[in-house]
């Protein structure tokens, strides 16, 4: 496939983080007790987290300056309302690697920071909700979703998330109408579906915030590869986190948020019309 030329978001990214914070708020409990955890556990993490810190500052013999930099970017991490965003981009991938451990079915990857709960639900050949005027390149994107021994799940959600081709996500930027290339889609008696949408586009991590400071301060560049965001899920089996993308898609080889694998790469198809189809089919396991 070809791929699609990035472009520059124009509209501030400032209001994604709050947005990113307000919608990790509203769908999480509160307290380390909400993880479970014991005492004990906890008290391990939390020693294991301060040496590997003391660590770094004894090897990289960190300054008072640096020391009183980082506080400062730090503070400005959460006025910001950025954790969700830092976390997800930088650090969930490895939280994700941990679970798949123990993972059968298709691969998974990371959440992030864009999604919003109870999106409109769609039947099993649907097209996202999209503006009349929707730019992109058309996406024909179906298959079927089955059990570990290889029986279709009737009525089994997709759950899709997706960017706009400047980059953004609805609900995270004041352009964008509420819903827009969001949707639940539901398989059909043979755990088939078919949903039309656009390509999605790669995109920067907000740049205008704190973590936009540190990509810039440490050279890093704040790009994501194209990719379409899903939880798929069915009664009695584990809900699937993941993200398909493009095979060579600008950045997929240099994701920011180290959350490609090869195993969900897509190489659609385009057809005469100039638009594009893609076939995927989804394990879930039992729980
Ligand atoms: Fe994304």
């Amino acid at each position: 496939m070809t791929t699609t030329e990035h472009t520059t978001p124009s509209p501030s990214a400032v209001d994604s983080g709050a947005s990113a914070s307000a919608s990790f708020r509203a769908g999480s409990a509160s307290g380390f007790g909400s993880a479970g955890s014991s005492t004990a556990r906890v008290d391990t993490l939390a020693r294991a987290v301060l040496a590997a810190v003391h660590g770094v500052i004894r090897e990289h013999k960190v300054t008072y300056p640096e020391f009183q930099a980082a506080k400062k970017w730090l503070m400005d991490l959460g006025d910001g309302g950025e954790w969700p965003l830092f976390l997800d981009v930088f650090v969930e991938h490895a939280v994700e690697e941990v679970a798949a451990e123990t993972q059968a079915g298709t691969t998974g990857t990371i959440l992030g920071p864009y999604y919003l709960p109870d999106q409109v639900r769609l039947p099993a050949v649907a097209a996202l909700p999209a503006r009349p005027d929707e730019p992109g390149s058309s996406w024909l994107f179906q298959g079927q979703v089955r059990d570990l021994d290889g029986n279709p799940l009737a009525g089994a959600e997709l759950d899709v998330w997706q960017n706009s081709a400047d980059g953004f996500y609805s609900g995270f930027a004041p352009h964008l109408p509420e819903g827009n290339l969001r949707g639940v889609v539901v398989t059909d008696e043979q755990g088939r579906f078919a949903i039309s949408t656009i390509l999605p586009a790669p995109y920067q991590v907000p740049t205008d915030g704190p973590t936009g400071e540190l990509i810039e301060a440490a050279g890093w560049h704040p790009w994501r590869p194209a990719h379409l965001h899903l939880l798929v899920r069915a009664d009695g089996h584990r809900t699937i986190t993941t993200q398909l993308y493009f095979t060579g898609a600008q950045y997929i080889d240099d994701d920011v948020a180290r959350a490609t694998k090869p195993e969900l790469i897509l190489d659609p198809q385009q057809l005469a019309d100039g638009s594009f189809r893609s076939e995927y089919d989804f394990v879930l396991e039992p729980v």
